[in-house]
């Protein structure tokens, strides 16, 4: 069985199909490239898979488990964290207390435990500051775990945002545009970032238009324009599949089509 799988789900904004009966699957400890010209449906596809958008019709199931249009906070405790394409860092925050922001919804303290702040709660207070710790260290954050997080350069908070999405221990992290906006040694550092997360046994949804890095790192490769899926396989295969080509024609260069 899949950990992640989608079925014909249609989305509609006004006149625009944003999603046409799009279905793929995502296996468990792997990393499933999700690709696609721009306004190919991705982000509404993660949207709709994390509760943001309400599918038209269509379901999606996670570890067997129904879980269309569930709201988006119930998500991270049955093991599914996202970042987002729009990076959402809190800037006036500590890096830390950033990444604590991804154990909401993990933890249940009671109002009155909380304010009386009973042993119980110092012991959850620890143990979430020792996660979310181990989480920067993971992203090369940890010494700076204290600083205001406005004051990283952008490609350090896309390690940060990375950090949220990991600190409640997922099974699966949606990661939508990783390394957009980065110079090509951070690119190559936040590679190397995603292969570490398979190796510690978290499947990844990785949307990217840097094909270098997808064909990289990719254990499968699903390609969807105009909200359906028209390919999916190996990252070799699926770079040679006409469709795929015809698809990205005029971003040739973009796809790697002259490497
Ligand atoms: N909230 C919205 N309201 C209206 N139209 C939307 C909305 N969100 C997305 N769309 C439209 O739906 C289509 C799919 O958009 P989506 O953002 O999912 O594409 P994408 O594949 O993520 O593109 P990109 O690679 O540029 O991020 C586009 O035509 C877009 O303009
Ligand atoms: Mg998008």
């Amino acid at each position: 069985m899949s950990l992640l799988a989608v079925r014909d789900l249609f989305v509609a904004f006004g006149g625009i199909r944003a999603l046409d009966a799009a279905s793929f699957t995502a296996e468990a400890g792997a990393i499933t490239a999700l690709i696609g010209p721009n306004g190919a449906g991705k982000t509404t596809l993660v949207n709709c898979v994390t509760g943001m958008v309400r599918p038209g019709s269509g379901n999606v199931t996670f570890d067997g488990r129904d879980i269309t249009g569930m709201a988006a906070h119930r998500l991270p405790r049955l093991g599914l964290a996202r970042t987002f394409q729009h990076l959402r860092v809190f800037g006036s925050m500590s890096l830390l207390e950033n990444v604590m922001v991804g154990l909401h919804g993990h933890v249940r303290t009671g109002m009155l435990s909380s304010m009386l702040r009973l042993p119980g709660v110092r012991r959850t207070e620890r143990a979430m500051r020792d996660a979310a710790l181990q989480a920067l260290d993971f992203t090369g954050l940890a010494d700076r775990a204290d600083e205001a997080a406005g004051l990283l350069p952008y490609g350090d908070q896309k390690r940060l945002v990375l950090a949220r999405a990991l600190v409640g221990d997922p099974r699966m992290i949606l990661l939508d545009e990783p390394v957009a906006g980065l110079n090509p040694a951070e690119t190559h550092e936040m590679g190397g970032l995603i292969l570490a997360l398979r190796a510690r046994g978290v499947a990844v949804l990785l949307i990217e238009h840097d094909m270098s890095l997808v064909m990289r790192v990719s254990d499968a490769v699903v390609v969807l324009c105009s909200g359906a899926k028209i390919a999916e396989g190996a990252p070799g295969e699926v770079k040679r599949n006409p469709e795929v080509v015809n698809a990205y024609l005029g971003g040739g260069e973009e796809f790697g089509l002259h490497a």
